[in-house]
């Protein structure tokens, strides 16, 4: 069912809250035993296309940390990977591309995507999911922004300078358009399916947007995000932004009309506030490696992230990035607590 009455979703809306509500990035992952007990060994693309295991791997960090929301199992290369795109999650390193895109012709390889067809799997696991939560804590889906997954398909893999994307981009922005264009398509396609599968909001991941000059962000980046963005409001979910290292481009980002931006922990909040406008919710932004520290530093920290989100309404308690996977469970039950209890943004008296 819809949790359209939520603490998170409160909070996307700027709503009043019956407290701070959090959830973690990569909350599901290799910091939990009962995620490295359920995966085993084998690929993570395997795990995904299997519903009923990742049902369980969305659930698993909802009842461990009693979070406010759960984000689905999946991952942002999965939309290419399922039409035939030829990529790997390679453990430790990220996707990997076995012939990347660096030529007009190279676009062919790229089809559009049939939800249903191609990612049955993921619906399922959105609708075994959704069945299971209680009412109150939202089921988050998510894409990949274009940039983001064009620099996975254009680099061949992670990458440090994003030397070939930026090559591309510059020396030939017709294909480069024409790349980000297909790229949004795809995702207006797979968070159009999980919508109507039952999530109640969507995250759009730009995470290496960072890399990119406010002047390329907006030339290069922008309009793509922008169409994704517009496509998913028209459908009446609450929408996520985020990026590592957006500093620069909290404006720009917010442009493209998010209702939430996520910020890194990289800005405080109050600054992240001013940037990003009355009119949109922050997301953040505690270090992840914070979290690696003794509990009484991580509850400082924490408590300083919410003392710059200050009280007015729109805050989402979240790490500035993923969990690192050697992060104590203990630590992250604990911040999710003290976010409850002390966490005053739109909070009733
Ligand atoms: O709780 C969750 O957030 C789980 C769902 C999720 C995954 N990937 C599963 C996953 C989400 C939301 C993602 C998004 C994703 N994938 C992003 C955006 C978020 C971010 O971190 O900025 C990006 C850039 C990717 C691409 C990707 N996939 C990377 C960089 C890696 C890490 C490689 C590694 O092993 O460190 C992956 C693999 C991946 N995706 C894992 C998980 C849980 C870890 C590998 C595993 O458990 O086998």
């Amino acid at each position: 069912m819809s949790a359209g009455t939520g603490p998170f979703l409160a909070a996307c809306r700027r709503e009043p809250v019956p407290h701070t509500p959090v959830w973690f990035m990569r909350q599901a992952g290799r910091a939990l035993p009962e995620y490295r007990r359920l995966r085993g060994s084998g690929s993570i693309l395997q795990a995904i296309a299997d519903p009923e295991l990742s049902a369980e791997i969305t659930l698993q960090p909802v009842r461990r940390y009693g979070v406010d929301a759960a984000i689905l199992f999946s991952d942002i290369v999965v939309p290419v990977w399922a039409t035939g795109f030829g990529v790997e999650i390679v453990p430790g390193r990220g996707p990997v591309v076995e012939h990347p895109i660096r030529s007009p012709a190279d676009l062919r390889r790229l089809r559009p995507l049939e939800p249903e067809g191609d990612t049955g799997f993921v619906l399922e696991t959105v609708r075994l999911v959704a069945r299971e939560l209680a009412p109150e804590v939202a089921l988050i889906g998510f894409a990949g922004a274009p940039f983001t997954v064009a620099s996975y398909l254009v680099e061949g893999g992670p990458s440090r300078d994003f030397a070939r994307v930026k090559t591309l981009m510059h020396s030939d922005p017709t294909t480069w358009h024409e790349l980000v264009e297909r790229l949004a398509q795809m995702a207006i396609d797979s968070l159009s399916a999980q919508v109507a599968a039952g999530v109640d909001a969507v995250q759009l991941f730009d995470s290496w947007a960072g890399s990119l000059s406010p002047a390329d962000y907006e030339r290069f980046a922008l309009p793509a995000t922008r169409r994704v963005l517009d496509a998913v409001r028209a459908l009446g979910v609450p929408t996520v932004l985020f990026g590592v290292g957006t500093g620069e481009l909290l404006g720009l980002m917010s442009s493209a009309g998010p209702d939430v931006m996520g910020i890194d922990w990289r800005v405080p909040l109050d600054v992240a506030r001013e940037r990003v406008g009355p009119r949109r919710a922050v997301q953040g932004n505690l270090d992840p490696a914070v979290c690696l520290a003794p509990f009484e530093v991580v509850a400082d920290e924490t408590r300083a992230v919410l003392a710059r989100a200050g009280t007015a309404a729109g805050h989402v308690f979240n790490l500035g990035h993923g969990v690192l996977p050697e992060t104590d469970p203990g630590i992250l039950g604990a911040v999710v607590e003290l976010v409850h209890a002390e966490g005053r943004a739109g909070v009733r008296p």
